[in-house]
């Protein structure tokens, strides 16, 4: 087995997901804004400080991806965040893109950057800690999105990126999220997500990827926001499935899902049917942000001090999640 492959065989180990904790300054602000708490240093690592400190980080987080901020930031107990999170067992990663900016020539569509200077990034980064790294190309969908130049050139940066980052010694979260923005069918969803997925793989395979030291996330098959046309969570769990099955080479050890907006309950239910349909070698588990932190972070502000309270909260969602990740939840494990 390669380092690689068992560094995100570790991340992924049974009833363990990932914590995605990357949000960059502006999006944290927005969610801090949101709730009244001022977004300060201070703020956003006293709250990601109270997270990663819960219990149930032993047990249900292999990963916790870190924006750059984080990773460089200490302790209440002058430990550094990466020797926290390695403490509780969990494998510390860095979001290293530096964001999605309009396409040129397409410009409702976004385009990540952040390749020019990765090299050097990727070496500072594993020197604090990182072991694995995380970039998010993103696709809007219509009738007549995403291009066919969205999908070539973020599947191209995601491959380039991933490239550079097993060259460092981490493994490469590859994330290529189709929105659920607009009111578009699931079969809608399905037919782009695939498309977008296989491009992917066609250039990460280009790029001499290892796929072995690799992990897919993800969104899950889901009909747009706005659109009428709902499905049950059966037929969510039954067509994510058909879709990657057809789109991710067998060698991928595992494929965490994105949150992408729904809510706890929905990302929680819609994993566990997941795994329980699974028939893939696959593992299927979590990398939430919004799904894992939501309630913890709506019941943090409401006192700040209640450091006891807010990982009670944050270890039930992790607990759900955790269960939702082998087949085992049910809803009403919810209110126990
Ligand atoms: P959500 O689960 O909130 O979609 O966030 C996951 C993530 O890392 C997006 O890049």
């Amino acid at each position: 087995m390669s380092e690689l492959n068992s560094i995100a065989l570790k991340i992924l180990s049974i009833g363990k997901g990932i914590l995605a904790a990357d949000e960059s300054t502006g999006t944290m602000t927005k969610r801090l804004d949101a709730i009244n708490i001022p977004s300060t240093p201070d703020n956003r690592l006293l709250f990601r400080e109270t997270l990663f400190s819960s219990e149930s980080m032993k047990t249900c987080i292999g990963g916790v991806i870190l924006y750059d901020e984080t990773i460089k930031q200490n302790t209440s107990s002058k430990k550094t965040i990466p020797e926290l999170i390695s403490a509780s067992g969990a494998v510390p990663g860095i979001k290293v893109d530096t964001g999605a900016k309009i396409l040129a020539n397409s410009p409702d569509e976004k385009i990540t950057e952040g390749l020019d200077g990765l090299r050097e990034r990727l070496k500072e980064y594993y020197k604090l800690g990182a072991r694995f790294a995380k970039w998010r190309g993103v696709y809007i969908i219509s009738d007549k999105y995403p291009s066919k130049l969205s999908i070539n050139t973020n599947a191209h940066a995601l491959a380039r990126y991933a490239a550079l980052v097993q060259e460092s010694g981490m493994v490469p979260i590859v994330e290529p999220e189709v929105l659920m923005d607009g009111n578009h069918s699931a079969e809608d969803c399905f037919n782009k997500t695939s498309e977008v997925i296989k491009k992917c793989y066609e250039e990460l395979i280009l790029n001499k990827v290892d796929l072995t030291g690799s992990i897919l996330k993800p969104n899950m098959i889901l009909p747009g926001s706005s659109s009428d046309k709902k499905i049950i969570n059966e037929k969510v769990a039954k067509l994510t499935l058909k879709c990657l099955k057809e789109t991710v080479p067998t060698e991928v050890p595992g494929i965490a899902f994105l949150s992408g907006g729904q809510t706890e309950i929905e990302a929680t239910e819609n994993l566990n049917l997941i795994n329980k349909h699974n028939d893939t070698e696959f593992i299927m588990t979590y990398s939430y942000g919004r799904a894992l932190q939501q309630s913890a972070l709506k019941f943090w502000s409401k006192d700040t001090n209640n450091i006891k309270g807010t990982q009670d909260t944050f270890n039930h969602r992790a607990n759900m999640c955790s269960l939702a990740a082998q087949g085992k939840w049910s809803e009403k494990l919810e209110t126990k």
